[in-house]
């Protein structure tokens, strides 16, 4: 027995015409083709047909099911393609834009002085912050009576243990562990009790120390000036100030021209022959410079920032200018 199906095709092809979303579309499939939807009802019809029958409804109920999805299918294309059904995603609109984070300008400014140093054959040594007072003050030849050894200046967290005030105790821990020759940078945090627009009670200083043969004055001027210009990515009007620090002698401080006005950038010096002999590097065979240098500071004049404190706010306006840079 084979049976004729056509009014049940031309049935779906009208309701098909009509239909005009993907919704109804979906509809009109589960009517036809879903668990107990026409198709599947016309299937039960199986179970009543004798053996000689079952073959030809078989073969017929087939064709059926075949047609119907194929309809179906056609139609579900062609909405999608022609999008003249109210589709529920509108695929011409302008996306989300999903922001991207920065980096913060004082990793940025780190990143940037650490590859221009590590040209010059710095390697960059990092060390502890909560120091003792042999790294911090004894070792680099600061006397008990120095101010920068007092409660004021200094976050003391028991008798002997201190944050760290500057990253020299980095030096004086690598020249211990690793002797001369060297040539290494420290860039860290450290922490002094200041606080104002220029100075806040933890900040980022880098420094470099350089020991070997016949180390003289020559080569920290040479290297230093060399890294300002890079640095600043201009030739900038610079000057050596004879200045003071126990753990170099000669000492100077850099200064650069900014708008007219000499501003104090970093402090350098030969290291002082007492340092040496306090991590058993005979001054006799080895000389060396050393140089530190604020990050803030850099980065504040770099970027003409006036208030150091902004580094620290999490501003997002403010951070987000750093956008693009490495
Ligand atoms: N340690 C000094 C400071 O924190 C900087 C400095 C380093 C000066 C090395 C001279 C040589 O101010």
């Amino acid at each position: 027995m084979s049976k004729n199906y056509t009014s049940l095709i031309s049935e779906l092809r009208e309701k098909l015409k009509k239909c005009s979303s993907l919704h109804d579309i979906a509809n009109i499939k589960s009517f036809y083709l879903g668990k107990n939807g026409i198709v599947s009802i016309e299937f039960n019809e199986l179970k009543n047909a004798s053996i000689d029958e079952k073959k030809e409804l078989g073969k017929s109920l087939n064709i059926l099911k075949n047609q119907v999805q194929e309809l179906i299918s056609l139609k579900l294309s062609q909405a999608q393609e022609t999008k003249d059904v109210d589709y529920p995603i509108d695929v011409t609109l302008p996306g989300k834009n999903i922001s991207s984070g920065s980096r913060h300008p004082i990793s940025i400014t780190i990143n940037q002085i650490t590859s221009i140093l590590g040209k010059y054959g710095f390697t960059s040594v990092s060390g502890i912050e909560i120091e003792d007072e042999f790294h911090n003050f004894e070792a680099l030849n600061i006397p008990d009576t120095h101010p920068a050894r007092d409660m004021h200046d200094t976050f003391y967290v028991s008798d002997n243990k201190l944050l760290r005030t500057h990253t020299s105790s980095v030096q004086i821990r690598s020249m211990l562990s690793n002797k001369a020759p060297l040539k290494i940078m420290t860039p860290g945090k450290v922490y002094r009790c200041d606080s104002d627009p220029t100075h806040s009670p933890m900040f980022h200083q880098i420094e470099g120390l350089c020991i070997d043969k016949d180390i003289n004055f020559c080569h920290l001027k040479g290297v230093l000036t060399n890294f300002i210009t890079e640095f600043f990515g201009r030739d900038m009007e610079i000057r050596f100030r004879p200045s003071y620090f126990p753990f170099t002698e000669p000492s100077a401080e850099l200064d650069i021209k900014f708008r007219g006005k000499w501003l104090e950038v970093l402090g350098c010096g030969m290291v002082h022959p007492n340092v040496l002999t306090n991590v058993k590097i005979n001054f006799k065979n080895f000389s060396g410079f050393a140089f530190g240098l604020g990050i803030e500071r850099l980065a504040m004049l770099k970027y003409d920032i006036v208030d150091l404190r902004m580094f620290y706010e999490n501003d997002i306006s403010f951070l987000s200018q750093f956008k693009g840079l490495k």
